[in-house]
């Protein structure tokens, strides 16, 4: 990221009639696995369609001073050679994962089974964040954690001398701690299990199997039981990288909200575990064509042709929250120039993501004039119809990448601009986003005002 620490606000202006064709860059959890299966492989992995974002690139750096040798070949294009798993060497520098979660708590559980000491850190926003989460299972293994009071970053994490094979039920229905889990049992003998009562993302999962682990899916009771054989020999993939459904998501909602819209994203994943607003939005009345349904590298994809539409407000279970978590601020922001209301339950994990996101999408719908309130874990916007919500305000992003995304497509249809105090963030997951938007017909305007 070119930062010079100051930060870029943006404001989005009234649009009409975004059209094109275009491919988001890759998905950003697929792209840090890539990366991390690589590096506890023996020999050379290939990946295509890398998202070259700082999340992901901060990864690269951390599995690099970790001893894997890992070079950019092109566009998206990069070669990863790797130590093979339980081969990773104590690393000379602070492991900085920046603005990501997915990449701090990935690579706790990939190191907790390796006798080394390693030291964690990240930007302000991910120093807040809780990491017991992933911690409380480590330690199962012998991994031992020292750090700051309630388990945030920095910290630094002893790797167990003699780890054996643990058995976890997910307190929470997270892909990254279970994700944490299976990495770290990767180099314990014998066998780990996780129990998972809801369907988080599978592409630990997917991936394992790729690159040659013996995985198994069982059912306990209600729960779904994946095991993994310890002590695998990895060996290198090839991966092909398919486009960001999260990404996609903000470039859905604007060419759906835009009158005279008709808009074709090429090549997005939609693993069903991931796939959840893509639902919602056409059980809204979207008019999301879901076109040339295939396979890319062990992924189902598609190509989406989406064309502006008139929402109504609908009621989203909470059971679907885990297939949408990161869609939530963009979903407001369709369900505020909807008819009606939407009802979106189930949300508690919102409060622990790169911001509170339940209280930083109401706080910036409520500034653009959208009627919206949070009951416990429940958010509930009344739409104000598709001509949107008053906009005319400075939104606070809390170093959030999709607040910042999702409140600028909101200024796309209100009557007045909307501005978010800052863009930098938007880098982490989807660099070229208002160069894409850009490209379909909106447009922005610099602005100097910040909160
Ligand atoms: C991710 C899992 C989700 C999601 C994050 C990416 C992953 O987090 O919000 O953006 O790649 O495993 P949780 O596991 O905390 O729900």
């Amino acid at each position: 990221m070119t930062d010079d620490g100051n930060p870029r606000p943006l404001a989005a202006v009234r649009a009409k009639g975004l059209k094109g064709t275009l491919r988001v860059p890759g998905d950003k959890s697929i792209s840090h696995r890539a990366l991390i299966f690589g590096a506890l492989s023996i020999g050379e992995t290939r990946i295509a369609g890398l998202l070259e974002g700082d999340d992901v690139l901060a990864t690269a750096e951390v599995l690099r001073a970790l001893g894997a040798d890992i070079a950019r070949a092109g566009e998206g294009e990069w070669r990863v050679r790797g130590v093979g798993v339980g081969g990773f060497a104590e690393p000379e520098t602070v492991l900085d994962h920046g603005n990501s979660g997915t990449g701090a708590r990935l690579m706790m559980g990939a190191v907790a089974t390796t006798p080394i000491a390693c030291t964690f850190t990240g930007d302000a926003s991910l120093c807040r964040r809780p990491m017991a989460r992933v911690l409380t299972p480590l330690a199962l293994f012998g991994a031992k954690a020292v750090g700051r009071t309630g388990a945030r970053l920095p910290l630094t994490l002893l790797g167990a001398e003699d780890p054996g094979p643990v058995t976890y039920r997910l307190p929470v229905a997270s892909a990254q701690v279970k994700s944490a889990v299976l990495l770290a049992g990767l180099n314990a003998p014998g066998e780990t299990s996780v129990l998972e009562a809801a369907p988080t993302r599978d592409h630990t999962e997917r991936m394992l199997r790729h690159f040659g682990a013996e995985l198994s899916l069982g059912r306990d009771g209600d729960l779904t039981a994946i095991a993994l054989r310890g002590r695998p020999e990895l060996r290198a993939a090839d991966i092909r990288v398919p486009a960001d459904p999260s990404s996609a998501a903000f470039l859905v909602v604007a060419a759906l909200l835009v009158p005279d819209s008709d808009v074709t994203l090429e090549g997005v994943l939609l693993n069903e575990t991931r796939a959840g607003l893509y639902r919602t939005l056409r059980e809204m009345g979207g008019d999301i064509a879901i076109l040339n349904e295939r396979e890319e590298g062990g992924e189902p994809i598609a190509d989406l042709r989406v064309r502006s539409s008139r929402l109504r407000g609908v009621p989203v279970p909470a059971e679907r929250a885990p297939s949408m978590i990161d869609e939530y601020p963009v979903l407001a922001v369709a369900a505020a120039c909807a008819e009606g209301e939407t009802i979106m339950a189930g949300l508690e994990e919102l409060r622990v993501k790169e911001s509170d996101r339940l209280g930083a999408i109401a706080a910036g719908l409520h500034a653009c004039g959208a009627r919206v309130a949070v009951e416990g874990d429940t958010l509930r916007v009344t739409g104000s119809g598709p001509a949107g919500p008053r906009g005319g305000a400075t939104v606070a992003t809390h170093m959030d990448h999709r607040i910042a995304m999702s409140f600028l497509v909101l200024g796309f249809v209100t009557g007045e601009p909307v501005a978010v105090d800052d863009t930098r963030m938007i880098a982490t997951s989807f660099p070229g986003f208002t160069a894409a938007l850009d490209g379909l017909g909106a447009r922005f305007a610099e602005t100097g005002r910040a909160p």
